[in-house]
């Protein structure tokens, strides 16, 4: 794919996903469809599990505080947030009925229902490498059977559709 028809395809695919209605529950609570951001011909995206309250208000993943660490371990590597992508399994932040604030873990049905986009973004991108933040994040790639848990995971090289996935701890967990 050239330059141009990637960007092409990338804002096809943010529209679909901005009107998406598959899930009506996440239709119904999110402030914002959080699509992703960053740079469409990197070759690192790195990839979370779901908005939060933070990201859902912004638009933008990682803008919490686990973004600001995602941010330094950016930036540790000597790159910055605009040099690469970064995407979630979710678009919409799983709802916490009744709930004011906190954050919920996205099921496996909501994690199957949104995994085309991830998978169409990750086509798109065509990264060098993914790098997977966190067992839920995992667990979206590779589903629920794959799992080992993230501490035995973690720095050993998968696959996903031929491209090298390193697994790590999600930032909040660090936190
Ligand atoms: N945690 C995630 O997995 N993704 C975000 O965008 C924010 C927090």
């Amino acid at each position: 794919m050239s330059r141009e028809e990637k960007e092409r395809a990338m804002a096809d695919l943010q529209e679909r996903a901005r009107q998406c209605v598959k899930c009506d529950h996440l239709v119904r609570s999110r402030r914002n469809v959080v699509f992703g951001v960053g740079n469409i011909h990197t070759d690192i995206m790195f990839v979370g599990e779901a908005p939060g309250m933070d990201e859902d208000a912004q638009g933008e993943p990682f803008v919490g505080k686990a973004g600001q660490l995602l941010d330094k371990i950016i930036t540790a590597m000597g790159l910055s947030r605009q040099q690469v992508f970064i995407g979630n399994v979710l678009k919409c932040r799983p709802d916490t009925p009744g709930q004011q604030y906190g954050n919920r873990k996205p099921t496996p049905p909501e994690m199957a229902t949104c995994l085309p986009y991830l998978a169409s973004q990750i086509e798109i991108i065509r990264p060098k490498v993914i790098i997977g933040l966190g067992g839920t994040a995992l667990e979206g790639l590779f589903g629920k059977e794959s799992q080992r848990g993230i501490t035995r995971l973690r720095g050993n090289w998968l696959t996903y559709r031929d491209i090298p996935v390193m697994p790590t701890f999600h930032p909040s967990y660090l936190l």
